[in-house]
């Protein structure tokens, strides 16, 4: 069964990805290419970027694990996107939704200055953690986000981001499918088959 999203649900977008709410905890993130390729219904089967999605997820899962303050992965699923017009279903990749604002609308608020600058040093501290873990790349302000609540940045969007040999987990502990989705909550995480404890 495929995870239904309505397009009002949309959070934010980038160049290349929507991303929406499924819930107030999960979000999606979808390619825009596969949206425009896919069209009624169509199950149909995108492994380019589903290989691009899983290779965000893995990186995800190293930059978690030494640290680096990133949403949490929960795999990649079929999402039917639903439109007033039409529907259509392409590869999605769940995680954790942030609850924040970027480092590039924060820097547009005058009145927020002090917390601009407050929330880019937190963002440089992540990057120098992520770059001891990850060659990374389009590192830009839209790519991180400021939970208030939280007080913590959050680094987002890592195609074309490669893992460094050391950081590298082994293939069998990244297993993209492992999440059960149901009423938009992750109610099962089934073999947590990646230890946080490997590559230490
Ligand atoms: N986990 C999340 N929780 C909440 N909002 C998110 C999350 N991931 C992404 N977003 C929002 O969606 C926007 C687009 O996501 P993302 O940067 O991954 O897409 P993109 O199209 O690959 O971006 P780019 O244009 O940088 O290539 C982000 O700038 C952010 O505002
Ligand atoms: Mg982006």
């Amino acid at each position: 069964m495929t995870l239904r999203v309505q397009y009002s649900s949309l959070i934010n977008q980038g160049a290349y990805a929507f991303v929406f709410a499924v819930s107030s905890d999960i979000a999606v993130k979808v390619f825009k290419s596969d949206m425009i390729r896919a069209s009624n219904d169509d199950q149909k089967d995108l492994p380019a970027s589903r290989y691009q999605l899983s290779c965000e997820e893995r990186v995800m899962r190293a930059l978690r694990t030494n640290d680096v303050s990133v949403p949490e992965p929960h795999g990649i699923r079929a999402v039917t996107l639903e439109f007033p017009t039409r529907t259509m279903t392409a590869p999605g990749l769940l995680m954790e939704r942030i609850h924040g604002q970027t480092i590039y609308s924060l820097g547009r608020n005058p009145e927020d200055e002090r917390l601009f600058d407050y929330a880019t040093a937190l963002w440089n501290t992540e990057l120098v953690k992520a770059r001891r873990i990850c060659d990374i790349e389009d590192a830009h302000d839209e790519n991180a986000l400021y939970d208030a609540r939280k007080g913590k940045v959050y680094l987002l969007d890592f195609i074309g981001w490669t893992i460094r040999k050391e950081f590298r987990l082994p293939r069998k502990c990244v297993s993209p499918d492992v999440v059960d989705i149901t009423s938009g909550h992750v109610s099962t995480v089934g073999s947590v088959a990646y230890d946080a404890r490997f590559n230490k």
